[in-house]
């Protein structure tokens, strides 16, 4: 199979030599089994990248699990990827397989691995390294065969200087790195995506696709598309939802990616994971269980420290606002005086920035 083959198989859309490259190397490490970091902004590809590794390799009739350790609360997360016996825990009701026992056979894609609390580096070290683990309360290894991949969108070289990750780890995880460049340095793409994701939202839509006009083209390739290739495809979507005429003009752009100025900082944003229902319903009930206590402390803090800073104006001493309303009036607040900085906004609202992330998706705010 040669190059452009590979990536007409696996859906993998771009002429840069950016993308060229990435493509050349996953060809070549998708049979062994050996592990890949994929580093990148979000909404680069790093998923689909992970996702061609794997549909490549020997293991593609097996699944891919993907795991967004920044999406699982740390209470829950060496639960979820090691599983548990059968009362190892209180509402441990039966015996539950994680996520490594689930992807035997396959391949464990660990998204956003930079956000894997410490602790649990340690055991998925052990456990990468000896093919084997224990679940919560079992006193036997489970011997896996699994593929590691991972992905971040942070320096991880950094976080370990700044003994947020762990160095073993870091080596084990980065025998290849691929490092796929955010689509403003990647300028050759934007028209072939735009013109992929069109036809294909005009096909599933069933609807006429509209043309673009010279100047709405170059609208396109001006924009430093922070939000990368996500952001293209949403706003091409967008665009053509909202058209009526046939032609797509600077216009049905501009009012879409205002956000240019506001956004110097890449965006990072908190991604869902793909979950059977029956898993989506029990990790909200999880989470649920898990950070009530801790969203009760966070609001706290939040009122009694961040009353001056982000507290909204209407709200006086007559007024009283559902707490769930303040929290988002709160929260968007302080992503608008940081520019959306999650980072600075998760500081000024003095909560983990986890905890943000949930937020922000819980409350669509991004
Ligand atoms: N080269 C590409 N060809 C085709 N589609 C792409 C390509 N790159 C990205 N996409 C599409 O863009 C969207 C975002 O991609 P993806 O989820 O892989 O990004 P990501 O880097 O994992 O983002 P995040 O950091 O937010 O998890 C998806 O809809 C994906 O299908
Ligand atoms: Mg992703």
């Amino acid at each position: 199979m040669n190059r452009e083959e590979f990536k007409q198989k696996f859906g993998i859309i771009g002429k840069s030599k950016e993308i060229n490259d990435i493509v050349d190397v996953i060809m070549q490490v998708a049979p062994s089994d050996i592990t890949v970091l994929i580093y990148g902004e979000s909404g680069v590809g790093k998923e689909v990248f992970a996702s061609a590794i794997h549909r490549a390799s020997r293991r593609a009739d097996k699944p891919m699990v993907s795991v967004n350790c920044g999406a699982i609360p740390e209470g829950i997360l060496e639960s979820e990827l090691f599983g548990h016996k059968k009362g190892a825990f209180t509402g441990a009701v039966d015996r539950r397989k994680g996520y490594f026992e689930i992807a035997d056979g396959g391949t464990l894609f660990l998204d956003e691995i930079a956000e894997m609390p410490l602790t649990t580096q340690v055991k998925v070290l052990r456990a990468i390294e000896a093919k084997e683990f224990m679940s919560i309360g079992a006193e036997t290894v489970t011997k896996v065969d699994v593929r590691f991949l991972a992905a971040t969108n942070k320096d991880l070289q950094r976080e370990v200087d700044e003994k947020r990750f762990r160095e073993d780890l870091y080596f084990r995880l980065k025998a290849v790195t691929l490092t796929i460049p955010p689509l403003r340095k990647r300028k050759e793409d934007i028209e072939v995506l735009a013109n992929y994701f069109m036809t294909k939202y005009c096909k599933a839509n069933n609807i006429e696709c509209p043309v673009i006009s010279d100047a709405a083209r170059q609208i396109l390739l001006d924009y430093n598309w922070p939000g990368n290739v996500r952001e293209l495809k949403n706003v091409i979507e967008t665009a053509i939802t909202l058209n009526r005429d046939g032609v797509l003009t600077p216009e049905s752009f501009t009012s879409l990616i205002t956000r240019q100025e506001v956004s110097e900082e890449p965006r990072n944003l908190p991604v869902f994971l793909r979950k059977s229902p029956e898993e989506a319903d029990r990790e909200i009930l999880y989470r649920a269980l898990f950070e009530i206590k801790k969203d009760l402390m966070d609001l706290k803090d939040l009122i009694i420290h961040q009353h001056n800073e982000v507290y909204p104006v209407k709200n006086n001493n007559d007024e009283v606002l559902p707490l769930d309303e303040m929290e988002k009036e709160m929260i968007k607040r302080a992503l608008e005086k940081t520019r959306g900085s999650r980072r600075q906004a998760a500081k000024l609202l003095n909560i983990s920035e986890r905890t943000l992330y949930r937020k922000i998706k819980q409350y669509q705010l991004q």
